[in-house]
């Protein structure tokens, strides 16, 4: 990999707070890097079967696109989905081989809101093959929370303001009664064995993400030309108003997904095409 350590726009926001953390974790790496590749996860283990650790929202059934950049430099996602009477748009994306960039897990869709920017950006890191760290950056300005979630004091040294990240905040059982991201990446075991894994379609960014690194060039530095989707050069979020459709139905929520595909891309190819590819999902990832 090229020296030069990337710096990437959103480390250069003005207006924005970079607060820094790291948090270990007892298991191997990949297990903790594939997990902005899943935003299923967001459905079932942050809402639906926890309840919200966020907000409802989250348990929309969302629909989502995974796209590689080009030159295989990384993936990023495509996040609709329909809440009340907003469309609620996402992206993520992994820059391989470790960097990801989610989306703010503050966001509510209860306003109209365009392109507020990342929540983190962060590396996982290797320590040996069955514990990792991960390194990174908690962001915080003025349009990013307006519901006043976060904490930047809750961020640092084995700390960020959002549960279920950690094994040191709550207890052994408290974590099993609602499990987080830290219950599930830790529970797969030191090291996940993919042989005994079934993966379906919601692990499609998963499965992209294993091949790229056993197949791509993970060691390469990022190409200044690569391609992602404009004007978000990382991570974004959008929200805008449409018509109503009942939470919680699985039909509706697909149904409703899907309609949501134009408002979606229109939210992000509106900004400003780029190229031919552009922002536009594909119908069908694989
Ligand atoms: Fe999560």
């Amino acid at each position: 990999m090229s020296g030069a350590m990337p710096v990437f726009d959103t480390f250069e926001l003005p207006g924005n707070d970079l607060v820094p953390y790291s948090i270990d974790y007892p298991c191997n790496w990949l297990q903790v890097a594939e997990n902005p590749m899943d935003p299923f996860h967001s459905v079932f283990l942050h809402t639906r079967v926890t309840r919200a650790h966020f907000n409802p929202a989250w348990g929309a059934l969302p629909v989502v696109d995974w796209h590689k950049m080009e030159n295989e430099a990384g993936i990023y996602l495509t996040n609709t989905r329909r809440w009340g009477e907003y469309v609620w748009a996402r992206t993520a994306e992994v820059i391989m081989p470790n960097f990801a960039q989610p989306p703010d897990i503050y966001q509510d869709p209860d306003r109209e809101k365009f392109f507020p920017r990342v929540g983190i950006s962060k590396w996982t890191v290797p320590t040996d093959n069955t514990s990792c760290k991960i390194i990174g950056w908690r962001h915080f300005n003025d349009t990013l929370d307006l519901g006043g979630k976060g904490d930047r004091s809750k961020v640092g040294l084995d700390k960020i303001d959002f549960m279920g990240q950690t094994g040191s905040e709550r207890s052994y059982e408290e974590g099993q009664h609602v499990p987080g991201d830290d219950e599930a990446q830790i529970g797969q075991g030191p090291i996940t064995i993919h042989a005994g894994e079934m993966l379906g379609r919601t692990d499609t960014g998963v499965a992209i993400l294993r091949r790229m690194l056993r197949h791509g060039r993970p060691c390469r530095a990022m190409p200044k030309d690569a391609f992602r989707p404009w004007p978000a050069t990382s991570s974004c979020d959008a929200r805008s108003r449409t018509p109503t459709t009942s939470p919680y139905s699985e039909r509706s929520a697909g149904a409703s997904a899907r309609s949501s595909r134009r408002p979606g891309r229109c939210l992000m190819a509106n900004a400003r095409p780029r190229s031919s590819g552009g922002c536009v999902p594909r119908s069908a990832s694989g």
